[in-house]
């Protein structure tokens, strides 16, 4: 917290995207270690589900980009998906990485940094949301003292787990402008905490809709030095980047 003329201020949050993406491959363990290394507020990740039922850190809906396998993620079990190599394409140096589970990255990071956990494809997989809040509870994470925020694109799946889990706040992750519309806006707050927008429809007017609804702003996915300035001055509250270094840096 910082003071600006006498009032309370929360100082901007620094979210690790997929880790720290721009310095090791995303959504593994050496990526997420980093990010804690760096001092990071939070870090974000996305999660599915494995042929038998594993919540698993992943991004695509398919292993091809990320992995050494083919096919998509739904179709392999847990120690398939544990047996693919999920660092090489990145760099060598990173040879042996795993896709981890949910719970591998939680408990590593519960009481060192936030989480910030994205539902991704919610409709490829039933019962996604529920399986997430026993996760979260059977790491003692579901407790309104832990910083875990759930976010999607999907309002429906964020809505499914908010009535599982009130408790932890919810994002809604943008990426259509029509979202930020006064009326969609009203209608988010009644149970979202967090508009996290794509960057290029971050404006002020947006912000004040976000704020005076009494919501947060976490724009992604900063890439670039160059635009860290300006989203400040607008008044973001966070900053999700592949490069947690820059912000810490400003
Ligand atoms: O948290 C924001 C960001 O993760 C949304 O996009 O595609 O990187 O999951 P994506
Ligand atoms: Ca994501």
């Amino acid at each position: 917290m910082r003071q600006s003329n006498g009032i309370q201020v929360e100082r901007v949050q620094v979210i690790a995207h997929r880790g720290t993406a721009g310095y090791a491959p995303e959504n593994t363990m050496a990526s997420f270690e980093r990010a804690i290394e760096m001092n990071a507020d939070y870090l974000e990740l996305d999660i599915q589900l494995s042929k038998d039922n594993e919540l698993v850190v992943i991004h695509d809906s398919t292993v091809d980009r990320t992995t050494n396998g083919s096919g998509a993620v739904k179709d392999f079990t847990l120690e398939e998906l544990q047996s693919l190599d999920s660092g090489s394409w990145f760099n060598e140096k990173f040879e042996g990485q795993r896709i981890p589970t949910l719970g591998e990255v939680l408990a590593v990071c519960r009481g060192k940094i936030g989480v910030l956990i994205e539902t991704k494809w919610p409709y490829l997989y039933s019962g996604l949301e529920q399986k997430l809040a026993d996760e979260l509870a059977s790491y003692h994470m579901h407790l309104p003292t832990e910083r875990v925020i759930v976010q999607s694109f999907d309002q429906n799946s964020v809505k499914r787990f908010h009535a599982i889990m009130p408790q932890i706040p919810i994002g809604v992750l943008v990426e259509d402008e029509a979202i930020l519309a006064e009326d969609k806006l009203t209608e988010l707050a009644e149970y979202v905490a967090y508009v996290n927008p794509a960057l290029e429809l971050v404006t002020g007017e947006a912000i004040e809709r976000i704020h005076s609804r009494g919501m947060k702003i976490f724009p992604w996915t900063v890439r670039s030095r160059n635009v860290i300035q300006p989203l400040l001055k607008l008044g973001v509250d966070g900053v999700i980047t592949d490069y947690p270094d820059y912000l810490s840096q400003e």
